[in-house]
Order: structure tokens, then sequence, then C-alpha cells
């Protein structure tokens, strides 16, 4: 713990006493992260100088450390231990079925498949909606297995917002469900390395598409469920692999499959450690480049996950808490708070963001 002078504070420093204004009411609590707009605030009070604990948090971690009362409310749900004990008997099965596929030649049986994926999704309507199941699901299983379920059920799901027909979300469930089938032939060394893989690495877990295209035509499946998995890693702009196509070149539905599989990655605890405000996951997606994936798609997708949260209450960064109100379209990862009687629109307060869905 240090004392810092006023004018030497920095976004990301941790406050460490709590600051009361002349009411002997705490206005900043102890342990805040501060960001520019609570340094203002700071600088409002009559005092020299503040205590910072040791460790700074830069403004990046303090969003990947982020907390949340909502997930918990998902987790402690009657609702999501149900879905969580049918996920994993389910994995399992999704796995046996794929060894043996590998490993006896079996063939796959896309409609049981099919089937074990709206049989989980059955349990998910009512409450929270699938991606708050999926999301908190994350945390203990990041196999390959796991995440290739995750995509087929949010696969489906993203085709309900489509309003796809039913043949149409049939295929795309189960190319999500089977687009890294060609992992299962990948040097293990590499699918499981923690760390940053090297070039050459890299140059051979890209195979995984067209290995993963290779088997699928073995097994005779769907044109469209064998490009997924040759095609999920495209991107619009050409700079995808394995064949830099452009946007009309790739499948459809490798387009939707693409965003998903994006999502379910970039949520995934091997990127950040616990699940990341989903407003913070579509600010990178609208900052990664929309120009990567087919607006059509990407766009009804951000919106669906956005408005999601209308109506629920969230604590911003400033320690205010309020619910959200409106979300317009233009700007989905900056919705506007109705909090202490206020307006607070994210979309001019630059500085401020929300901290926890509550
Ligand atoms: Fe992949």
């Amino acid at each position: 713990m240090q004392m810092v002078e006023k004018g030497r504070l920095q976004p990301g420093m941790v406050l460490g006493q709590d600051i009361y204004n002349f009411g002997h009411q705490i206005v900043i609590k102890k342990g805040t992260v501060l960001n520019d707009h609570i340094i203002n605030k700071l600088q409002q009070f009559s005092i020299l100088r503040v205590m910072i604990e040791d460790e700074l948090i830069s403004s990046f971690q303090s969003k990947k450390f982020y907390r949340s009362s909502y997930s918990e409310r998902v987790q402690n749900s009657p609702e999501f231990k149900a879905f969580q004990q049918n996920y994993d008997r389910e994995v399992m099965e999704f796995q046996r079925v794929l060894n043996n596929v590998i490993e006896k030649n079996d063939e796959i049986d896309v409609e049981a498949l099919y089937c074990q994926i709206i049989d989980l999704l059955k349990d998910t309507k009512n409450s929270f909606n699938a991606f708050d199941m999926v999301q908190n699901l994350r945390r203990y299983d990041d196999s390959t297995y796991a995440h290739s379920m995750n995509v087929g059920l949010l696969c489906n799901v993203f085709a309900n917002w489509l309003e796809f027909s039913e043949e149409d979300k049939k295929i795309v469930t189960l190319g999500g469900v089977l687009h890294d089938i060609g992992k299962t032939r990948m040097p293990l060394h590499i699918i499981q390395k923690p760390g940053k893989l090297s070039n050459e690495e890299y140059r051979i877990i890209k195979k995984h598409t067209e290995m993963g295209y290779k088997i699928l035509e073995e097994n005779c499946l769907n044109y469209h469920i064998r490009n997924v998995a040759l095609m999920h890693h495209e991107r619009c702009d050409g700079s995808g692999y394995p064949n830099g196509l452009k946007e009309r070149e790739i499948d459809y539905f490798a387009k939707v499959v693409a965003i998903v599989d994006v999502y379910d990655a970039m949520t995934s605890p091997r990127v950040y450690r616990g699940p990341m405000c989903p407003f913070d996951v579509i600010d990178i997606f609208v900052k990664e480049g929309l120009q990567k994936y087919d607006s059509k798609f990407i766009m009804v997708f951000l919106k669906r996950i956005a408005e999601s949260y209308i109506n629920e209450r969230v604590r911003l960064s400033d320690g205010r808490e309020g619910k959200i109100v409106y979300i317009d379209g233009q700007a989905l990862a900056r919705p506007t708070i109705y909090a202490d009687e206020e307006i607070i629109d994210l979309r001019k307060e630059k500085s401020l963001y929300i901290e926890e869905i509550l």
C-alpha cells in the first residue's frame, strides 16, 4: 500500500481506502479499480493524496476479472444444475462416438447426434437463455469435444434467431458440432499446448479444416456440413484459411458457424479466466472488424445477445447500480442505464463501462 498524490493517479490503480463525502458517506469504495471517470471524481474532493494498493491492474485486466452475480444466479438455478448434468453425459457420449468414428471407422449417426442437442436445449427454454447456460459451463471443460458441443448448441439457437427452416437448422447444428472433427487427427501435444503455438505448429493445426472435410466426406455427410469443416476459419475479407476465400465463395452455413466458433473461443477460459461481460465480447467483435463476418448474420447475433440483457440490473465502473433500459442497434456495447433517477448513456459517457451484471 502506498500514498499517491491525486495528480499522479492512473487508470488501473486500485484504491486502498474508502473515500467519504462531506456528509461522511462512502462515495468510492476501497478496492475500486480507477478509471478516468473515477479519477476525475476524486479530483473534486478536498484530499491531496489517497492510499493505493501496490499491485496495478491494467484497465484490460480489470475487465478480465469481471465478476458476475448474474453468473452465480445462473449457476445456482435448478435449471442450470439439470442442464449441466445432461451436458456432461452428452459430451462423454459425443467423445465416445467420435473416437469410434476415428478408430473403428464407425459411421456418424447424425440423427442421434441431432437428437442429443435438441434434448439438451429443451431444459434451457423457460429460464436463462442457452448462451447464459453455455457460458457458465466453461470453467470446467475446455476440451475440443466440449467446444464442439457448445458450438452445436449455440448454432441451433442462432439458427432460430435467423428463422432458418427446420432442414437448415439441422444442417447448421450438425455443422457446428462437427466443425472441428479434423482436430481428432491432429497431434495431441499441439492441441493441448497451453501457450502460443509456434509458426510450424500453427501451420500443422490449420490442416484440421481439410482433414475434417476428408473425414466427413468418407462418411458421406451432407455437402454443407463438409464445407463447414473446411471453411469455418475462412473470413469474408479473405483473411482466413485454408484458402483465403472471400464472402461469396464461403459456404452460407460455414459463415454462421464461424461467428459462433469465434464467440465460444473468445469466452473460453483458455483466453480469459472466468466469464467475460457480454458487452465486452460484443465490443471485441465490433473492434475485431465486422467485415470479417457476413453482415446479415453478425448483426443479428450481436443484437440478440445484447438485447437479452435489457431490464437486467448492472453495476457500472463508477459503482453506480441501475437497469439497462435501451440499446442502440448502432452501439450495441454501449447501452443506456437508468440509475439513481438519472439516465446514463454509455454512448456519451466514454470512460464508463459495465462492471457487473447483477
Ligand atoms: Fe476450427
